[in-house]
């Protein structure tokens, strides 16, 4: 039977946290699907297809990682259609586990699916999409927050957009 787990979020845009986290999953399970879930009737910073291109871009060299996209979705039903037994989701510590608890369980609650949390690297502790886009919006440099590919899209789209 294969393995499969689900690495949900929203990925505006992907960092190097998500990164990692998607890199650990794919060591332990046989399949790892990235979910981009969006809801359509909010504009994020990047499209959806443009969110799967900048994760592919970071972990396109592993072969058991695919990025999928859902709109307006439960995270439940994403994971029974693509035969996901587990969700993956990183905890950069004490906060993220305050809001991520209730959703396991409740994900757990509406169809038995597991979440598996991993550690944060250190490393990557302070990182977020919103405060790296932040940093994006006031000129300020991403480097080693982000892959240079979304440091330079998110120059492009937050900040050169701002000077126009
Ligand atoms: O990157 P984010 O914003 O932390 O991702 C949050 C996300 C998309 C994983 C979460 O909001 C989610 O699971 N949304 C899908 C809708 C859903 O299933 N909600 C009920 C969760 S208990």
């Amino acid at each position: 039977m294969t393995r499969r787990c689900v690495c949900p979020g929203s990925y505006d845009p992907v960092t190097l946290g998500h990164a990692d986290v998607i890199r650990r999953a794919a060591a332990l399970y046989d399949e790892v699907v990235v979910a981009v879930l969006h809801n359509p009737a909010k504009h994020g910073t990047f499209t959806p297809d443009e969110r799967r291109d900048l994760i592919l871009d970071g972990c396109g060299d592993l072969a058991n990682v695919r990025v999928e996209l859902f709109a307006d979705r439960l995270l439940v039903d994403v994971c029974r259609d693509v035969e996901a037994s587990a969700i993956v989701k990183g905890l950069r510590g004490g906060t993220d586990f305050a809001y991520e608890l209730p959703m396991a369980l409740m994900n757990r609650h509406l169809t038995g699916v597991e979440t598996v949390f991993l550690p944060g690297d250190p490393r990557f502790e302070h990182i977020s999409s919103s405060l790296v886009k932040e940093v994006a919006r006031y000129g300020g440099d991403t480097s080693g927050l982000v892959s240079d590919r979304v440091r330079d899209a998110l120059a492009e789209r937050l900040h050169r957009a701002r000077e126009r």
